[in-house]
């Protein structure tokens, strides 16, 4: 890596950096490199505090990353926060058994000995050690709330979830009958976006409603998508709280009023 690079760049994997296309083949930064290693960092600065409180609360990290595609996401935690932490883990999960072989190479190149690749669907994924920490980057439609599932039955201490498309909520919006139809949704783009809204208000509840501090913020540019809100949620009390029950509360007077079932809710 040569100075400019190492002056910018905090992590440790040459390797990497060409396969985010931030280094050229023959390791120079492209013109858009500083500003994509910016969009990078920024988004592991966001959640690299929660993975810090949660090592100290539980003493062990294990970071899963659902849905990863090419492990970007893990590879970013693991080279500029985990590789530093003794016995941190970090596992990802990806149905596509080829992008799979991909990232095991990505990581012996780049000598990170405490990631795992797992290639299945996140439903039927079975891990080795207990999971701390969710992530799932864009993980597409149900899959989020596969994750968020997983999670909450592993007992994660902290979600970082960036969802992707969802089609669930506004499938379901659709079946009210027109006469019945909100003008809030009426047309079936609004549906999409109110359906998109929806789906990610219900989340932020429903982890609420089980002791979760939820914050949803919005994340600049990382990918050449639409889809920019981070929610992260950390345990900070318990589903028997007074604020998680309000939660739960709201969470169901909006399932009854827009008739909603959605998989979240459906799994539990
Ligand atoms: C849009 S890509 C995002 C990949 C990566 N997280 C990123 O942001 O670059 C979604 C990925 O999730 C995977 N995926 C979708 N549903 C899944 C499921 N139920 N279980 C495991 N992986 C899934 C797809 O194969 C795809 O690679």
């Amino acid at each position: 890596m040569n100075k400019e690079t190492a002056s910018l760049w905090r992590g440790s994997s040459e390797p990497l950096l060409k396969a985010l296309h931030i280094l050229t083949r023959d390791g120079k930064l492209n013109s858009d490199s500083r500003r994509k290693l910016k969009q990078v960092q920024h988004l592991v600065q966001l959640i690299e505090p929660y993975l810090q409180r949660t090592l100290a609360i539980r003493s062990h990290l294990h970071v899963t990353d659902f849905g990863a595609g090419k492990s970007y996401l893990g590879f970013l935690l693991y080279d500029l926060v985990l590789r530093e932490i003794p016995d941190a883990k970090l596992t990802s999960i990806e149905l596509r058994e080829e992008l799979i072989q991909k990232s095991i190479q990505l990581a012996k190149d780049s000598g990170f000995d405490r990631m795992e690749f797992i290639s299945s669907s996140i439903e039927s994924a079975k891990l080795k050690n207990p999971v701390d920490v969710v992530c799932a980057l864009h993980a597409c439609d149900t899959a989020t709330d596969d994750a968020i599932l997983f999670g909450i039955r592993e007992n994660a201490h902290a979600f970082a979830l960036v969802p992707c498309c969802q089609a669930e909520v506004s499938a379901q919006l659709d079946q009210i009958p027109a006469p019945e139809k909100s003008p809030l949704f009426r047309h079936p783009l609004h549906r999409r976006e109110f359906g998109s809204h929806l789906t990610n208000v219900i989340r932020g509840l429903f982890l609420n409603s089980l002791g979760y501090a939820v914050t949803v913020t919005e994340l600049v540019g990382l990918e050449h998508s639409m889809k920019n809100e981070l929610i992260l949620a950390e345990k900070k009390s318990t589903p028997e709280h007074p604020e998680s029950l309000r939660a739960k509360d709201s969470l169901s007077k909006i399932l009854t009023e827009y008739r909603l079932q959605p998989k979240l809710l459906r799994g539990v």
